[in-house]
């Protein structure tokens, strides 16, 4: 007999630890079945036996490194068959402190895999799958660094600007085909990436630093209300609003037939 949950699957990547683990609790709360996606498994069935135990729902662990390619295509592949999938979390994510100058470069390289080109094979998977079927909900995790490039490195912000882009991208492709796309933009969330790129979560001022239980809610309090870009923590939407208004304003003069007057002037 088939058991699945009536709000059907949630995949969750990057469900061991972190903003992953309390989207996998909330969500279960929610009477979601689950899949967990990372990398360490004990972790995963320990959440797993959890949540099945607190909530009633049907919770699978999918251990695979999503920077290996055959772990990658096996989670695709789950996206693309298991019809019961409604929802992905696209959330595994790792960051790298440090300049480009003297940057430990296969790191670097590391996160670009896991934070472009995983998140992108995933929610090109869930697309096809979700639009085939008319339904289906895309939740990627940028950044608000996406917004600041001058705050950290940039090559981790611009891994957050193209899950935003990606996503703004999406909205636009899938929404006529009755799939939702949702970009969530947290600022500094306690969670363990601090540690383990390098840094420290206690030298950042009380103030900037959230809490994830009240980043997760707030996300999903942003999906309920149909926001396509979710920033937990910006107190008034009409500041990212009005950004969105002068970046279209720009729209009519980014391609032209000729160069703008002021790159004329100095012609010979
Ligand atoms: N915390 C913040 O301040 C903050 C702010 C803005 C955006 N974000 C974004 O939020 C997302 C979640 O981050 P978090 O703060 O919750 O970090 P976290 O606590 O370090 O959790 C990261 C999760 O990703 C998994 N993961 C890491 N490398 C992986 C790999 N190669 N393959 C599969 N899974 C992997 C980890 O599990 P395993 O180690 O078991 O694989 C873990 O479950 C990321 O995309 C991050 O960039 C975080």
């Amino acid at each position: 007999m088939n058991q699945h949950s009536k709000q059907g699957t949630a995949l969750i990547t990057g469900a061991s630890a972190g903003i992953g683990a309390t989207y996998a609790q909330r969500l279960a709360a929610r009477g979601h079945d689950l899949i967990l996606v990372a990398r360490d498994a004990a972790r995963m069935q320990q959440l797993a036996e959890r949540l099945k135990a607190r909530h009633g729902v049907q919770v699978e662990v999918l251990p695979a490194d999503l920077t290996q390619r055959g772990d990658l295509l096996a989670v695709e592949q789950r996206l693309r068959t298991d019809a019961a999938i409604t929802l992905l979390v696209n959330n595994a994510g790792m960051a790298v402190q440090g300049q480009l100058i003297d940057a430990d470069i296969d790191r670097y390289e590391a996160m670009i895999q896991l934070n472009v080109i995983s998140v992108t094979r995933l929610a090109a998977a869930a697309a096809a799958a979700f639009g085939g079927r008319g339904s289906g909900t895309i939740v990627n995790i940028a950044s608000v660094l996406a917004l600041a490039p001058e705050l950290f490195n940039g090559t981790y912000s611009g891994t957050k600007a193209y899950v935003l882009n990606l996503s703004q991208s999406m909205q636009q492709e899938l929404a006529p085909r009755g799939v939702r796309v949702q970009v969530v933009l947290p600022g500094a969330t306690r969670t363990e990436i601090w540690d383990r790129s390098g840094g420290s979560v206690d030298a950042l001022p009380a103030e900037m630093l959230m809490e994830v239980e009240d980043l997760v809610d707030a996300a999903l309090s942003g999906l309920d209300q149909g926001e396509v870009v979710t920033i937990p923590s910006l107190p008034d939407r009409a500041d990212w609003q009005a950004m969105e208004a002068a970046r279209h304003a720009l729209g009519p003069n980014l391609s032209r037939n000729r160069p703008a007057e002021r790159y004329l002037s100095h012609a010979g």
